[in-house]
């Protein structure tokens, strides 16, 4: 749904009425589900943690569930088809995140990441601000089982290969952390995992 006009304002007023010692400059208050996301299921696990904590610039999970990076290629794909349905619900989002997901094999090139960056571009807003992250990183001799060992980390850099590419112009805002106890099977997030997902990606993007 689109938030409507008065519940925009409403929150502009509310956080006019704030305390004065919250007043300083308060970060433009993004509307309601103007953020869409790329990814796979642990995408969802963010997605999942986020809406939990109550937060709401970002989508809800959508059916992400395996849509690694060569599932983001093709502009035309069952992938971007389930992206374009959220688009048609909330508006073409303002923001996006990409979350680069792999299998081990066949992995993925920085190519793939540039053309998924494109079709981002193409499936949003105008001037759309996009955000990449890799997959969450592990504690040390951890790592998933799908992406492969070192496959995360291979994730995290092509996130910031693509943040210091200037020719891109999208953001990297951190690495995604998931501790042993708050992973469920070697790879995914538990519900306690899910929950400091959510927590991390405010902290990114709000
Ligand atoms: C997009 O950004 C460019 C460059 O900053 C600007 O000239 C253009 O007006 C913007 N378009 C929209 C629709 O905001
Ligand atoms: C990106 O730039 C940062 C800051 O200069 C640097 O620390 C990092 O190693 C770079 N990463 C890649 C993958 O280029």
């Amino acid at each position: 749904m689109f938030p409507s006009i008065p519940k925009i304002i409403a929150s502009t007023m509310l956080l006019l009425a704030g305390p004065a010692t919250s007043m300083s400059l308060p970060t433009q208050q993004a509307a309601d589900y103007s953020m869409g996301f790329i990814g796979c299921s642990m995408s969802e696990n963010v997605a999942q943690g986020y809406a939990a904590i109550g937060a709401k610039r970002m989508w809800g999970p959508y059916g992400t569930g395996g849509l690694v990076v060569q599932s983001w290629t093709d502009s035309n794909s069952a992938a971007w088809q389930k992206f374009d349905q959220q688009a048609a619900k909330y508006g073409k989002p303002s923001a996006v995140w990409v979350q680069i997901c792999i299998f081990a094999n066949p992995g993925a090139t920085y190519a793939e990441v540039k053309q998924l960056i494109a079709n981002a571009r193409s499936h949003s807003a105008p001037n759309a601000t996009i955000y990449l992250t890799g997959q969450p990183q592990y504690d040390a001799g951890q790592y998933c089982f799908l992406a492969g060992q070192g496959g995360a980390e291979l994730t995290d850099r092509l996130a910031q290969q693509a943040a210091n590419d200037t020719t891109q112009n999208v953001l990297y805002p951190g690495t995604f952390i998931l501790h042993t106890a708050e992973v469920q099977d070697g790879c995914h997030a538990n519900t306690a995992g899910q929950q400091s997902l959510g927590k991390q990606a405010v902290a990114f993007w709000g």
